[in-house]
C-alpha cells in the first residue's frame, strides 16, 4: 500500500471557461487529503486558463497528450515545453481513445513519454484491453505489451515521474465499472511484471483504475493495496469527483 496517492480528471474534449473555474472551486474549497495528488486534465485550449486559476496549487494541471518534438512545423501538435511555460506538469499518454481513433501505435506512445520526460512533463500513462482481448483471456498480454514499449524506451530510474492507469476500454464510459476485486488482481500482475522488468521502483509506482469510476463505487476500492487512486473521465466533471479523491479516507 503506497501512502501516497493520486486521482486525475481527464475531461477529454468537454467543458468550458465557466465550467472549468466551477471545478476548480470546488475542489479548492474542498478539505482534500494531503497524501493524495489531484491532476485536472482540460482540453488543450484550456490548460493555461486552468493553470491560472489554481493558484492555491493543491491540484496540478495536466494535458490530454503532446507530441515528440519541442517545436516547429508540426501543425496541431503540442509540445512539452508549451504545456510548462502554461503552468502544467503532467500529460496523460497513450490513452485508448487516441490508439484507436487517432491509431497511436504502442511505439509512438513510447516515443511520446520518453520526450515528455525529457522535457521535465510527468507523465499519466495509459493502458488496457478491449472487450475482445478480454473476451480471449489477452488482458495482461495486452498490458505487457502496452508497458514493454514504455520499458525499452525509458530509464528504470524515470518511473518515479510515471503514473500507470489500467483502463479496461469496455469500461470506460459505459457504466460498467470492473470489479474492485478484478482491479486488484490485474494491478498486482502489472506490477509483478514491471517488477520483473524495472526492479525495486516497481513498488513505488502508483497504478491507477480508470473506467466508470464514480462517488458510488470508488469506496469499494479503498482496501486494494495495488490500487493506488484513479484516473476519472465523465465523474471529474461533476462535483462527486471531490469524493472519489476522499475516498480511501
Ligand atoms: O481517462 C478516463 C477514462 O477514459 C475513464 O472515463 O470515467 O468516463 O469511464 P470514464
Amino acid at each position: 500500500v503506497l501512502d501516497s496517492w493520486n486521482n486525475d480528471g481527464n475531461f477529454k474534449m468537454n467543458g468550458s471557461k465557466a465550467s472549468i473555474q466551477t471545478i476548480v472551486e470546488n475542489l479548492n474549497s474542498a478539505d482534500l487529503p494531503s497524501n493524495v495528488e489531484v491532476v485536472l486534465c482540460p482540453p488543450a485550449p484550456y490548460l493555461g486558463y486552468t493553470a491560472d486559476l489554481n493558484k492555491q496549487k493543491i491540484i496540478s494541471v495536466g494535458a490530454q497528450n503532446c507530441y515528440i518534438k519541442e517545436s516547429g512545423a508540426y501543425t496541431g501538435e503540442i509540445s512539452p515545453l508549451e504545456i510548462k511555460d502554461v503552468g502544467a506538469d503532467w500529460v496523460i499518454l497513450g490513452h485508448s481513445e487516441r490508439r484507436t481513433i487517432l491509431n497511436e501505435s504502442d511505439e509512438f506512445v513510447a516515443e511520446k513519454v520518453a520526450f515528455a520526460l525529457e522535457k521535465g512533463i510527468k507523465v499519466i500513462l495509459c493502458i488496457g484491453e478491449s472487450i475482445d482481448e478480454k473476451k480471449a483471456g489477452k488482458t495482461l498480454d495486452v498490458c505487457k505489451r502496452e508497458l514493454s514499449a514504455v520499458i525499452k524506451s525509458v530509464s528504470n530510474d524515470s518511473w518515479k515521474d510515471i503514473v500507470v492507469a489500467y483502463e479496461p476500454i469496455w469500461a470506460i464510459g459505459t457504466g460498467l465499472a470492473a470489479t474492485s476485486q478484478d482491479a486488484q488482481d490485474i494491478h498486482s500482475e502489472i506490477r509483478s511484471y514491471l517488477k520483473s522488468e524495472i526492479g525495486e521502483i516497481a513498488d513505488s509506482v502508483r497504478i491507477l483504475y480508470g473506467g466508470s469510476a464514480n462517488g458510488k463505487n470508488a469506496p469499494e476500492f479503498k482496501d486494494k493495496p495495488d490500487v493506488d487512486g484513479f484516473l476519472v473521465g465523465g465523474a471529474s466533471l461533476k462535483p462527486e469527483f471531490v469524493s472519489i479523491i476522499t475516498s480511501r479516507q
